[in-house]
């Protein structure tokens, strides 16, 4: 099995290097300087050089505010590079992995949201997204199209790692209590996805951690385990003005991953203790 990484050096590219290098299985790790994944031809070239299974894209315009006045960028990341790479990949006859959010959700379902909804984003990142799972499904021969929510690793800035920050010589801190999903380990995510892989049941996956809480339970959790002593306040979205809306309930059911790689991922409680181990290593 050979296998392709884009976007490497971000929270799910970090961790599946750690992955693969455990598993003894033959990877290339690239970012923006081996391969911008918007320019078509430099990515063809090199990908060309190499015979490879899978190109699993971790790449990808993930600044949900800046979105929203960037969304050229945005969407040529998020949706015209994905045309690229499904192409590429059809060309060179490799399954192609592609990652989605739950953001192509309006939040407005009040139950999890499962792989038979019909997206309805209502951010200018969420659209981008949505753009990118089309890209996929319109062009890609063989692929696995996967939503994750509210992704955390130790490659790059975090819910987790901010309030973290943000507690630092404070007593009082405000957090939304009105934006619900599921905090995703992104160790597990990459766990879940090799684990996927492996079958060739292509489609369109949820791969999340177990259980759903709200930004402010989530933050909760974190600071009573770091011991901070301050005071943390419910708040509702309006309270902060901010470029791009979220949706309030995000949640994926991830009914139909489990029948496939034979086991629910662990909960968000859980995969948060180990990063927090991970982050003190
Ligand atoms: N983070 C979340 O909460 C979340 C939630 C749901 C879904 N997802 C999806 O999950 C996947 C993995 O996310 P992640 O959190 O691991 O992302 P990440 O930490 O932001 O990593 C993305 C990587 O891609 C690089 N990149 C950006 N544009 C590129 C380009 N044109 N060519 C090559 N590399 C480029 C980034 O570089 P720079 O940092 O220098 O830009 C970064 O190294 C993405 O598809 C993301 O949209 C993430």
């Amino acid at each position: 099995m050979k296998i392709l990484i884009t976007g490497a050096k971000g929270q799910l590219g970090q961790d599946f290097k750690q992955l693969f290098e455990e598993e003894g299985i033959s990877c290339i790790l690239t970012d923006y300087e081996e391969i911008d994944i918007t320019d078509f031809n430099a990515a063809k070239n090199y990908i060309s050089k190499y015979s490879f299974d899978f190109i699993i894209n971790c790449a990808a315009y993930n600044n949900v505010d800046k979105a929203e006045s960037d969304w050229q960028t945005a969407y040529k990341v998020n949706g015209l590079a994905v045309r690229n790479l499904a192409n590429i990949a059809n060309e060179f006859k490799a399954v192609f992995v592609h990652y989605s959010t739950d953001y192509v959700f309006d939040g407005t379902k009040k139950i999890p949201y499962t792989i038979f909804d019909e997206p309805c984003p209502i951010s200018k990142y969420g659209e981008s997204k949505l753009l990118g799972e089309k890209m996929v499904r319109d062009i890609a021969d063989r692929y696995f199209l996967i939503r994750l929510s509210w992704a955390f690793g130790i490659g790059n800035v975090n819910f987790v790692k901010k309030i973290i920050e943000w507690s630092n010589g404070r007593k009082e801190l405000k957090v939304v209590n009105d934006q619900v999903s599921s905090p995703t380990y992104t160790k597990d995510i990459a766990k879940a996805t090799f684990d996927l892989i492996k079958t060739n049941a292509y489609g369109v996956y949820h791969i999340t951690n177990s259980k759903y809480c709200s930004r402010y339970d989530w933050a909760k959790y974190i600071l009573d385990k770091v011991g901070w002593q301050g005071k943390l306040v419910p708040s509702p979205s309006d309270e902060f003005k901010t470029p791009a809306k979220r949706p309030e309930f995000s949640v994926l059911d991830n009914f139909g991953t489990k029948d496939i790689i034979g086991y629910d991922l662990p909960n968000w409680e859980n995969a948060t203790d180990r990063f927090l181990d991970e982050l003190k290593s």
